[in-house]
Order: structure tokens, then sequence, then C-alpha cells
């Protein structure tokens, strides 16, 4: 007998991985949205296999041909292709509601049915849409639902809400979501995942400290409403009292708690992006004690992504404000193998979640000037796709000392070996070479790379991503190894390079 081990991710079609422009009659007309690409390679890395699941109404309303819906099937196909992405078949229901069909998402029809010809295992399957009606017909079958905000995803939000399904802003938060699960089931095989969960939660409530994995870096986390259990971790990180700390909220009650008002443009900005790597800085309640925020009248708040970050915040029931858990000035760990012994030590528990996915801290937002946002921290949301929604904002992050960006030091997430900026590996002399690792982003040349006792090549992908996934883990293994120098070569200034190019500036530093 087979076994049915394989798992699928279904995906729905308009608003989900192309925009959603009607019916569509022509290949013409497809416009993919720029994330799905990146979401899709992810999902065939994780091993699934992907299904394309749509109801096309326009066909029995005779808007469409049936034709002209598989020539926009094949070209979708074709460039999902081109791009090395394989769809194992295309399913499209031509009825419309009126009728009684059988087909019609939200009936799971077409799921079972590739779950009989290609032996899938529904449980560990996923439903990914836009529409409620795309989740429900994951729920019907025993498959797991995310719907995303794509593609009037916004509209149908509290419907969705009331099936109790995950909530995501895109195709591509969705993805990730997938893969940081694959993670933690890789970490936690024994089971005891929730027993943790509840462990750390019981800390939380009783004042303590933990140490939670989110899809940036590691965080060290505390009852952002208790000034003593706030108290704790800037002790433990030996993190000065003007550094405010971020709090991280589990859904929009919990922020309506602590903050006053939301911005429109904020709303925006929380509506597309969580939950995610953004945190944006908002006008406190008083919920929210002075040590938290280094006695300013505003509070950085964010909505993580982590599912254990999730989970903990809702399990004890308030919201936990968590600066990353390294020592004052140290990298960050984006591992947990990273996590500093004396932070593990001092915590009152601790979860690992394995590898962060983003690996680098999330994009700091101010709306303290609410006509006028600004970037605080470039950080894993790319300012690019900010600005595409928001429109220009201005780049007040200062080298230290400022009001505006408290914290902000010019020296940080410094490894113990000296780390220098060069704009060519060309620059670096021979017989430093000898002892000293060199971080570039794309191959150099066989000159350049002669002789440098390690070297590490991060990938120079769109938007840098992988890169970023990988520089702080990469620093802080180079810092093991006794060099006499790193040196780095900056990414391009664009995407998360922006953000890469801020971390490696200040971990230079003097
Ligand atoms: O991805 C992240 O943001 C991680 C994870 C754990 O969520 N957290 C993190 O926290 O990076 P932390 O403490 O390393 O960075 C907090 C920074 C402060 O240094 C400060 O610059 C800024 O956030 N910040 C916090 N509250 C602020 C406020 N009210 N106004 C302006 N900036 C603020
Ligand atoms: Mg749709």
């Amino acid at each position: 007998m087979f076994s049915k081990s394989k798992k699928a991710v279904f995906l729905d079609r308009d608003g989900t991985i192309i925009e959603d422009r009607g019916f569509l009659k022509s290949p013409s007309d497809v416009v993919f949205f720029p994330e799905t690409f990146e979401a899709l390679k992810i999902l065939r890395k994780e091993g699934f296999l992907l299904f394309i699941v749509t109801n096309q109404a326009g066909i029995v309303r005779k808007i469409i041909t049936e034709d002209d819906m598989k020539a926009v099937n094949r070209h979708i196909l074709g460039e999902l292709s081109a791009n090395g992405i394989k769809i194992e078949e295309v399913f499209c229901c031509p009825h419309d509601d009126s009728g009684n069909c059988e087909f019609r998402k939200q009936s799971p029809f077409f799921l079972k049915k590739a779950a009989d010809k290609h032996c899938l295992d529904l449980k560990n399957s996923y439903m990914i849409g836009n529409h409620p009606g795309d989740v429900k017909a994951g729920l019907n079958c025993g498959a797991k639902g995310i719907y995303i905000l794509t593609g009037g995803g916004i509209k149908h939000r509290q419907e969705a809400e009331k099936t109790g399904v995950l909530i995501l802003p895109d195709i591509l938060a969705a993805s990730e979501w997938i893969k940081i699960c694959a993670e933690i089931e890789k970490i936690h095989r024994d089971g005891g995942l929730p027993e943790k969960i509840e462990k750390a939660a019981r800390a939380i409530k009783g004042g303590g400290t933990v140490v939670m994995p989110t899809e940036t870096v590691y965080g060290l986390g505390s009852d952002a409403t208790n000034p003593g259990a706030v108290e704790k971790i800037f002790r433990i990180k030996r993190r000065p009292a003007n550094d405010p700390l971020i709090v991280h909220v589990s859904d929009m009650k919990m922020l309506d708690g602590i903050v006053r008002g939301i911005p429109d443009k904020a709303m925006l900005l929380a509506e597309r992006f969580w939950p995610g790597p953004l945190t944006l800085v908002l006008k406190k309640k008083p919920l929210i004690p002075d040590i938290v925020t280094a006695g300013l009248p505003t509070v950085a708040v964010r909505m993580p992504m982590h599912p254990i970050a999730v989970e903990l915040i809702k399990k004890s029931n308030c919201p936990i404000s968590a600066p990353s858990a390294n020592l004052f000035s140290c990298l960050s760990p984006a591992r947990y193998s990273d996590v500093a012994a004396e932070i593990l030590d001092s915590a009152d528990s601790a979860i690992s979640g394995g590898n962060c996915l983003r690996g680098i801290e999330s994009t700091i937002i101010s709306f303290s000037d609410e006509d006028n946002p600004a970037l605080l921290r470039a950080g894993s949301l790319a300012v690019e796709k900010i600005e595409a929604l928001i429109g220009p904002i201005s780049r007040r992050h200062s080298s230290g000392g400022s009001s505006e960006a408290p914290g902000m030091q010019r020296k940080h997430y410094s490894p113990g070996t000296p780390l220098f900026l060069i704009k060519s590996p060309s620059d670096v002399p021979d017989k430093k070479r000898r002892n000293s690792a060199l971080i570039c982003f794309g191959e150099p040349g066989g000159s350049e790379k002669r002789g440098f006792a390690q070297i590490r090549i991060l990938s120079a992908d769109c938007e840098f991503r992988s890169a970023a996934s990988l520089l702080f883990s990469t620093l802080s293994e180079l810092d093991r190894l006794g060099l006499d120098g790193i040196y780095a070569v900056p990414a391009e200034e664009r995407g998360l390079g922006i953000a890469i190019n801020d971390r490696l500036r200040r971990a230079a530093a003097k």
C-alpha cells in the first residue's frame, strides 16, 4: 500500500498568486504579485507539491470562454516554470454559486481529488487563498487554511476571522509561516512544545523573563505592563535605561489597549504587513510603564509572525516587551545556539525555534509626528515596500543620542573580532588576508578572494533576503575562529541590502 506521505499546498489563483483583475480573457491580463515567485520557491524547497484551485464563474456567465481560461492558465504555468517552479495540476470550476455545483470552493472536491491521485497527506497540507471560501475548502477536507489579505482579502477579513483561520499579509508571508512551522517541527519532534510554551507563559505572568524565537531574531521577553519584570530585561542585557524596548502584541485588540489612536498611514501598514517584521512607534497609553519606553510618550509595537511568539503572547495574556536576546551592543542572535550563555542562564525560561527566518531585526517606523512618518531603523521589511504603500518617509535614524531614535548607537551588533568595511577585496593587502575573513554579496574574482583564511559569499538574490537571514549567524560563526579581522564589502543599497549595510556599519564602528 502507498503511504499518504506527500504534502501539498493548494493555491487560489486570482488575488493570491496573481492580481485580481476580474475574469481574465488573455495571458496579457496576467499580473503576478512580485512576491509570488519567492514564495512558491520556498514551498517547493520545503518539499510541498503545488496545485492551483480556482473558481472561474466567468465561464458559465459567458464573460470568458473555457479556452480563454486555459490560455491564461498555460501562461501562468509557463511563467512559473521559467522560474523553476513546478505546479502539479490546475483545477478549475467554471460554475457560479447559483447552481448546485460540487466542485466550487468552498467544496473540497478538487483537493480531495488531488489527494487521491497524488497520494497526499491532507492533514499536513495547506490551502492558501484570499477568500473565505478558499480556506473553508481546505478546512472542509482536514487541511490547514491560511487566509491572505491581497486582492480584496481585506474586504472579507471579518468573515474569515469567524472561521478562526490564520490571517497573514500575502502569499510570501504564508509561505514563510509554513517554513517556520517546518523548522519548529524539526526542533520539537518530541511533541513537548505546548508544555514549554505553557511553562514560559507562567514565567511571564509571574514577572519573569523568557528567551523566545521571533521571525527576525531571538528576543528576551517579559510582561510589558509589569515594571519589575521589564527591569529584569535591562539588568540581564546590561542595557542602558535610555534605550526603549519594543512591545509585542498578538492582535489588534491588544494593540488598542496600549496605544492612543492609530494614524491612517500606520493602520495601512499594520493591515498590510502584520503579523511581520515591522515595528510602529505610536502614542502610548498609561498601561505601558515608563521603563519600557525610556520615559518617552510613545511606544514601539509590533505583531510578530512566529507561531511560538504569538502563542506565548496569547497564553501569557499580556503584551510582551522584548529586545533582541543579546548582551548590549553585541551581535543579535538569529539562531538559538547564538543566544549568549549568560542570557540563557539568567532567563527564567527559554524556547528554541531553530533558525530565525529573517535574521535581521524589524524595520522601525515612527509616527510620533503623525503627518511625517520616519524610518528609525532599516530592517527585515524593505523600506521600498513601505513607501510603495504610504508614500515617501523621512530617514531620521541617527547615530546615537537623538531623542527621536534613542538606542540607535553608532556602534552596535558588534562581533569581538574587528570588522572592516572595504570597497573591494583588492583593498586588503596579502599579509592581512592570511588570518582574516572576507564577507561579500555575490561572487568575488579569483585574485580578489585569494589568500583569505575564510570566505563567506552571501547571496545577492533579488532582495538580499537570504543574505540578510545569514548575516548575524555568519558574523557570529566567524567571530569564534580567532581571526585578526573580518573584511566586508557592503551590499547594494536596495531592498534588504539597506538593512544589511546598516548592521555592517554599526558592527564596524569603533
Ligand atoms: O525584530 C525586532 O525588532 C527584535 C525582535 C525581538 O522583535 N527586537 C529588537 O529590539 O530589535 P531592540 O531592543 O534590539 O530594539 C529596540 C529599538 C530601540 O533601540 C530603539 O531604537 C527603538 O527600538 N525604539 C523603541 N521604542 C522606541 C520609541 N518609543 N521611540 C523610538 N524608538 C524606539
Ligand atoms: Mg482569490
